[in-house]
């Protein structure tokens, strides 16, 4: 049985996604070097599988190591291949991603993402496994675009911060890959747009290890008392209600989509692929805590300050493209995304209460 290797697969995205290959009966390997994550995932990734309804459910392994690491890399697509398990496709979760952290230490950030990004490659040529999906990002498209209008796949690139510019490298470093050999690699660029909410049984969710920076982790910080009241940056950008609007996508779409990818890719002539995964709505900032104090029924105190830089108005996917070509359509509100995010923050605070 052929396996699927999902390396950073116990971050946040990469988690919900093997949830969702697993209980489809696919095998998944996970590499993770923890830099951002906790082994436990690998356990209740485990326990969803058990609850799981679906008759055929795959293998499921972790390695810790880092991705970095040819000889690590090497060691392990040699062992599964003698076992019969070959390593067939990789997801490439792996990776540093806050933008701030990244201007203020662009070297790792080139560092880590690059770098696990050719060691792959490497080790994949090597053992003929020719088939990727890669997690590129909306940072990729130029700020100007973003401002106003959806983006299409073919909306100009040019990254305005490290975080975008070593994802925007990746994508050329495929893009050359696969022209060297051009009937011969499978890649797939999935650029996330707002990947938000939790596994429906509160399992697993995003738990970042150090200072959140994205919207939801923030706001869950102010519904735990760590913090008085939550920032909104900016409150005069030309949108409906002057916050910022995003394209907030539920993880388990996401992850859905990455199973949806994959078949594409294996039903289809080898080549390389761009697609926007998101949900094609726009969701102001101020809409979104409405709609968490509504759906959850309680107290989300906000204070305003000024723009961050960097930030964009308006950031929505067009995914037209990614409906026309996948099986697949983001089927969940954002009042799912709220219930998830609420239900998966109640058992959270009882794992950590179990770790410490
Ligand atoms: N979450 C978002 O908002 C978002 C948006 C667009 C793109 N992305 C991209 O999607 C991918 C997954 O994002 P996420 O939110 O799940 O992030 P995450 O930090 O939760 O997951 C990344 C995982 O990679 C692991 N990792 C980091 N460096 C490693 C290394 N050298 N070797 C092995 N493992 C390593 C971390 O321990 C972590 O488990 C990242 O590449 C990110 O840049 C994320």
């Amino acid at each position: 049985m052929p396996t699927i290797l999902a390396a950073g697969g116990l971050g946040f995205i990469g988690s919900h996604t093997c949830a969702v290959l697993l209980e489809k009966g696919l095998n998944v390997l996970v590499i993770d070097s923890l830099e951002n994550s906790v082994e436990d995932v690998f356990y209740q990734i485990k326990k969803i599988l058990n609850f799981a309804k679906s008759s055929k459910k795959g293998n499921f392994s972790f390695r810790k190591g880092d991705v970095r690491n040819k000889e690590f890399l090497r060691k392990i697509f040699k062992e599964y291949k003698l076992s019969g398990n070959q390593i067939e496709i990789v997801i490439h979760f792996a990776g540093l991603k806050s933008v701030g952290e990244s201007v203020l230490n662009p070297l790792s950030y080139w560092d880590v993402n690059i770098n696990t990004t050719i060691s792959l490659l490497t080790i994949m040529d090597e053992f003929k496994c020719n088939n990727l999906i890669f997690s590129s990002s909306a940072t990729v498209y130029q700020l100007e675009i973003l401002m106003n209008k959806k983006v299409t796949e073919e909306s100009k690139l040019s990254p305005i911060n490290p975080y975008g510019n070593t994802k925007f490298t990746i994508e050329k470093i495929l893009s050359d890959v696969s022209q060297s050999e051009s009937n011969k690699w499978r890649i797939a660029n999935l650029r996330y747009f707002n990947p938000v909410g939790a596994h429906e049984s509160g399992l697993i969710g995003e738990n970042p290890k150090d200072k959140p920076n994205n919207l939801l982790p923030m706001l869950l910080k102010v519904i735990n008392k760590e913090k008085k009241e939550l920032s909104i940056f900016g409150s005069d950008w030309p949108t409906k209600d002057g916050t910022c609007v995003r394209d907030f996508v539920h993880v388990m779409d996401l992850a859905e989509a990455h199973v949806a990818t994959l078949k594409f890719l294996l039903n289809n002539e080898p080549q390389i692929i761009n697609l926007n995964i998101g949900t094609g709505e726009g969701t102001s900032v101020l809409e979104l805590i409405d709609s968490f104090k509504n759906t959850n029924k309680c107290d989300l105190p906000y204070v305003f300050e000024g723009r961050r830089p960097g930030d964009v108005p308006y950031s929505v996917a067009d995914n037209t493209k990614a409906l026309k070509l996948l099986d697949w359509k983001p089927s969940r509100s954002i009042e799912d995304i709220c219930k998830d995010t609420w239900r998966w923050n109640k058992a959270n605070i009882k794992i950590n209460e179990k770790l410490i």
